[in-house]
């Protein structure tokens, strides 16, 4: 087993580079089944999910390369198993991607129902609806979804939420389907728009990029390509929060500001000064102490969910009260606990967090519970004074490559040690 063990009190200083994008390079993996061919794909973070995402395409009978540190050849040519087994999506629910691009390309698919998560239930009904109204029969049997089609056909289908992962996996499936699709009430995420651009350079014929209506003209093979995934967003907010909690000035590299306005609205409001070129974005928190700033998470391009444990962590050393609003997932406020226990102020009340801020974050041993939870423990062990340890953290392995690398980069005091 391992833990982190992070000495705070520091102030982060110095450049680091984005990775690239994990919910971006999880579909994109998923749809080069739709290909026929070899794709490459370029800018690969090496993360447990990817790793995942892998095996599981390479027990279906894919042919996967990782040609160098960060690019992966795909060819899904003869795909024998178009099955996704219980045990890996248990451990990864984006897993539920392999099921509109088996079905579209294969004409059948088992893919094990996902079920609730730490976050919260996560139903995948609008994908399995999306999927129907293109003419597959689906039937649950026994835990798994089991789905048939001759030839998806196109339909209209408005998505009753806006969903990232149903979003992407009706988009894959209509690439091959026979006619013009009309999905509707789209997530407009940056992931969303990079699967897109993937499947347009495999050849995909898609209209609407980037927006909430998507029109696809379904055609009979797609051919692969070379594609560099987009910096991880997630990642990069990430170690923004992480530089303006502990007062510091640090500069992030081959980053998209484009795709962090919410969060960069934020940071300013909290107190920093940020400065952004095409592709970097550098923070200076001059040493001060951060403003409390009310967060409400919602679709992009409003404020992701996936920053907000991040924003708890800085608001619970803020100078005054906010109240984070999570209106995406159910039971997202777990991290809570663990910052209580470091001294924070906050009171959960339904699906809103009060914080009074505090001056100081004192160490503890604090466990991790889910991907975002644990990264928000980081920040608070690198504002707390003393040794935090941090417990279960095959989590942030999930989603954050070489975080410890990265952070000593920037003159933090954190190791992972074995016990
Ligand atoms: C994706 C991201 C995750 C992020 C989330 C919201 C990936 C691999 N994961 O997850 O990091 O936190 O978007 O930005 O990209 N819903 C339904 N029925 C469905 C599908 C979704 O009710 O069929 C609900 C969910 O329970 C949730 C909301 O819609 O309340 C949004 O979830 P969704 O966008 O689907 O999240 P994921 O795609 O699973």
């Amino acid at each position: 087993m391992e833990k982190i063990v992070i000495k705070g009190g520091k102030p982060l200083s110095g450049n680091i580079y984005a990775s690239g994008a994990k919910n971006a390079v999880l579909p994109i993996i998923a749809a080069s089944i739709v290909g026929t061919g070899t794709s490459i794909i370029k800018n690969v973070p090496h993360l447990d999910d990817v790793t995942t995402m892998n095996e599981l395409l390479i027990q279906m009978g894919v042919r996967l390369t990782i040609n160098d540190t960060t690019n992966v050849e795909i060819c899904a040519d003869h795909i024998h198993n178009p099955r996704a087994p219980y045990e890996t999506v248990k451990t990864m629910r984006a897993s539920i991607l392999a099921l509109g691009p088996l079905l579209t390309k294969y004409g059948k698919a088992e893919v094990s129902l996902p079920g609730g998560c730490a976050i919260g239930a996560r139903p995948v009904d609008i994908h399995l609806k999306g999927l129907e109204a293109m003419g597959a029969k689906i039937k649950v049997e026994n835990g798994y979804i089991i789905a048939k089609a001759d030839r998806l056909q196109g339909c209209q289908f408005y998505m009753d939420k806006v969903t990232v992962t149903g979003t992407e996996n009706l988009l894959i499936a209509a690439t091959l389907a026979k006619g013009e699709t009309i999905l509707e009430n789209c997530a407009t995420e940056p992931e969303v728009v990079d699967l897109t651009r993937y499947l347009i350079n495999m050849g995909a014929q898609i209209k609407g990029i980037g927006t909430s209506i998507l029109k696809i003209q379904g055609v009979k093979t797609l051919h692969g390509c070379e594609h560099n995934v987009i910096p991880d967003r997630i990642e990069v907010g990430t170690f923004l929060v992480a530089a303006a909690a502990t007062g510091g000035k640090i500069t992030i590299n081959r980053a998209n500001p484009e795709d962090l306005e919410s969060v960069l609205i934020k940071l300013r409001e909290a107190g920093a000064e940020i400065s952004t070129t095409k592709d970097s974005i550098s923070l200076n928190m001059h040493g001060k102490r951060p403003k409390p700033v009310n967060i409400n998470t919602a679709p992009h391009p409003a404020f992701p969910t996936d920053m907000q444990a991040q924003f708890c962590t800085l608001n619970a050393i803020a100078d005054g009260y906010s109240i984070v609003t999570e209106n995406l997932f159910e039971n997202r406020f777990m991290h809570i606990n663990e910052l209580i226990r470091m001294g924070a102020n906050i009171t959960v009340a339904g699906k809103q967090a009060i914080i009074k801020g505090v001056k100081q974050l004192n160490s503890a041993q604090t466990t991790a519970t889910d991907l975002r939870a644990s990264a928000s423990l980081v920040i608070a062990g690198l504002v707390a004074k003393g040794s935090t340890e941090i417990f279960d953290i095959h989590f942030i392995d999930r989603g954050y490559e070489v975080i410890e690398e990265k952070l000593n980069q920037l003159g933090a005091n954190i190791n992972r040690i074995s016990y």
